[in-house]
């Protein structure tokens, strides 16, 4: 049995036991995906599998048999990063960093969803087939990512500059005056 992860074959561990956090972490040293709550309530070991996000604690590598695991290592091109990866430089859409790897694969496999319109919690027309990406939206489809400095609002400044309002606009920066000499 084995997996690709970010684009190389490897075999899985003989240990059915084995969590594909685990896999990643422990046996291939893949750090970028965080362990955090390791029981599915923050998000931090978010991962995609065939495109859609997944808690890497709560799956067994075996159940990634056959199939394309993308991590945060598999993003950027060389030196390039991920448009994502950089919109969450520009926005700050981060301040320690720990649940960055995970808010940022969950917010890849969330855009494909809101793009084949998957309602949320928070849709108003079940119906519809185009689903705009409010605010709201896009805070909903992305509470299962929890980030304990408090950069939620650059995170979704990042998300919605990206992949939804194309907004090239220049990164907001506070405004610090001057030191006088
Ligand atoms: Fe998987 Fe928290 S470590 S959800």
């Amino acid at each position: 049995m084995s997996v690709t992860i970010n684009g190389s074959t490897v075999s899985l561990p003989d240990d059915p036991r084995v969590s594909l956090l685990d896999l990643l972490r422990e046996h291939l040293h893949l750090t970028g995906t965080k362990m955090g709550c390791n029981q599915g309530a923050c998000g931090a070991c978010t991962v995609l599998i065939d495109g859609e996000r997944i808690l890497s604690c709560l799956t067994l590598a075996v159940q990634a048999d056959g199939r394309a695991v993308t991590t945060i290592e598999g993003l950027a091109e060389g030196d390039r990063l991920h448009p994502l990866q950089q919109a969450f430089v520009d926005r700050d859409g981060f301040q320690c960093g720990y649940c960055t790897p995970g808010q940022i694969c969950s917010a890849i496999g969330m855009a494909a969803e809101l793009e084949r319109g998957l309602p949320s919690h928070v849709t108003a027309d079940l119906a519809a087939t185009s689903i705009t990406a409010s605010r709201e939206e896009l805070a909903e489809r992305m509470s299962g990512n929890l980030c304990r400095c408090g950069a939620h609002n650059g995170i979704i400044d990042a998300i919605d500059a990206t992949f939804f309002s194309k907004d090239t606009a220049q990164p907001y920066r506070p405004d610090i005056p001057e030191v006088a000499a």
